[in-house]
């Protein structure tokens, strides 16, 4: 069947290599791992945390992050395997492409861009509550109408735009930008934990894990976790459940460490410094956010958490509102990167797949002068920025969730796929204990995505529907693997295979 037509690895590094597609290869180690820390550490740890303390686990949040790290852990080895030995722009899109067939690259891709673009809208929302906050402490406020929450978040629109422009005059400007903005983050963080050690009251960790109890949000249907509904258990948080639903939207807070993978062919030395790169960011935010977390339930009771600017707030109610203030500030700089690498991430996988012609082919020459595809970027930053501004606030984050843990599951299930395919391959970075590290990933990424709620799953095949008809209207049969003559496509010289 030709929707399982794949494209072998050969031609997707040789049609990296057409100087008209080509990205310059300037990153190293360091950059991506950088890259990584950037993109992960965002809303995730500043506002989701809280929420999901508050709301689903208690003090047992820091094993909600602990299970969902296990899991980015898994699929993040399968990633490094892939990018190691793919090292072409599109991530999981072109690694699918080698592997599953055409028709699994585009659900990736199509994922992909649900994760990337609603996850940089969803943050620089974020940004902009944080802003308003941040502005308020100084005394200045912003006018109603435009804020946060408002018909028109002027803010975070003004954010995406220059960020926009930004990425667009080229990648290695605006990492020295995000260079600096990340260490200010980190530091905000570090911050967070040793400042707060100081009032931890060891009386808030009990209980530890809250008994199970029903909750507005788990009382219907169509909001509580789709394992409880599926098998008729009474609708509950907290509890074990609590702390794997809690796993579910902390889930989060790690996305991102795969974006590292989509600037696979911007990297110096992809082989080596691509796996250190996914693999190290991760490590560096896992060890953050479980500290985090402990000392931010430690310091006031799981019940008087914040859903808003939680970290910001803890150091309120013990007292300290000029930390708070610095947190705030923080957290503005933090958020600016996540938007950042989140709308360079789509652009390289809108790429990826215009480069395959799965999408118009025009849409992906790079500008000679700047390296960077900015037709791309300049058209992801407007669509972003419009989301950002005119979208009320809402369950964005199970969206973006439930696209990533797709992604991840297929991943994961592509790297047994591929090593009987192609065991000849020149792998540098190999996942151990293949294939039962995979599957074992993979299971992992399902159950996870299954105590998302339903009325997230019925958003995102709504979502997938709407890429399946794209795919079978357009894709099907303008992808290069269709064997068009490049002129039908309106296309320079290339041939497929
Ligand atoms: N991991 C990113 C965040 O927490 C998306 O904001």
């Amino acid at each position: 069947m030709s929707v399982m037509r794949t494209k072998s690895i050969e031609q997707t590094i040789r049609e990296g290599d057409e100087p008209e597609y080509q990205l310059k290869k300037r990153l190293t180690a360091l950059d991506l791992t950088v890259f990584g820390v950037g993109v992960v550490i965002g809303a995730g740890i500043f506002t989701v945390a809280g929420r999901a303390a508050a709301t689903l686990a208690g003090p047992a949040i820091i094993l909600s992050f602990i299970v969902a790290a296990v899991c980015c852990g898994l699929a993040a080895l399968c990633y490094a395997e892939f990018a190691s030995s793919i090292p072409v722009s599109g991530s999981a899109y072109t690694f699918s492409y080698a592997s599953l067939g055409e028709l699994v690259a585009w659900i990736i891709g199509w994922d992909l861009l649900l994760e990337l673009m609603l996850g940089a809208s969803v943050v620089a929302q974020g940004w902009s509550a944080y802003l308003g906050v941040f502005l308020d402490r100084l005394g200045i406020t912003i006018p109603e109408s435009i804020a946060y929450g408002s018909h028109f978040d002027l803010p975070a629109f003004l954010l995406v735009v220059v960020l926009t422009v930004l990425v667009t005059v080229g990648i290695k400007e605006s990492m020295r930008v995000n260079m600096a903005l990340v260490a200010l983050k980190v530091f905000i963080v570090l911050f967070v934990i040793i400042a707060g050690l100081g009032y931890v009251n060891t009386a808030n960790y009990t209980p530890f894990i809250p008994a199970s109890t029903a909750t507005a949000d788990t009382h219907t249907v169509w909001t509580a976790p789709l394992l409880q509904t599926i098998f008729g258990m009474e609708p509950s948080a907290f509890g074990v459940g609590g702390i794997l639903a809690g796993a579910s939207l902390v889930f989060f807070a790690y996305i991102g460490f795969d974006v590292v993978a989509t600037t696979a062919e911007e990297a110096k030395n992809p082989a080596r410094d691509l796996p250190r790169g996914i693999i190290g960011s991760l490590v560096i935010c896992t060890i953050l956010y479980c500290a985090t977390a402990l000392v931010m339930t430690g310091m006031v009771s799981y019940k008087d958490l914040s859903a808003e600017a939680s970290l910001a707030k803890v150091f309120v109610d013990v007292g300290k509102p000029g930390y708070a203030t610095l947190i705030a500030a923080g957290a503005v700089a933090g958020l600016t990167t996540v938007v950042m690498t989140l709308l360079i991430g789509t652009s390289r996988v809108i790429f990826a797949m215009s480069r395959d012609w799965l999408l118009p082919s025009s849409w992906g020459k790079t500008n000679p002068k700047t390296g960077t595809p900015a037709r791309i970027t300049v058209a992801v930053g407007t669509i972003v920025a419009l989301t950002a501004a005119l979208t009320p606030i809402g369950k964005l984050e199970y969206m973006i969730n439930i696209g990533t843990l797709t992604a991840f599951f297929l991943v994961s299930l592509a790297v047994p796929v591929l090593r009987k395919r192609r065991p000849d391959f020149n792998r540098p970075f190999k996942v151990p204990f293949n294939p039962w590290l995979p599957w074992l990933s993979a299971a992992i990424c399902a159950y996870l995505a299954l105590t998302l709620p339903l009325e997230t799953w019925v958003r995102f095949l709504i979502w997938m529907g709407l890429g399946f008809l794209i795919y079978f209207l357009y894709g099907y049969k303008r992808s290069r693997l269709a064997g068009r003559s490049p002129e039908d496509s309106g296309y320079p010289s290339m041939t497929s295979t």
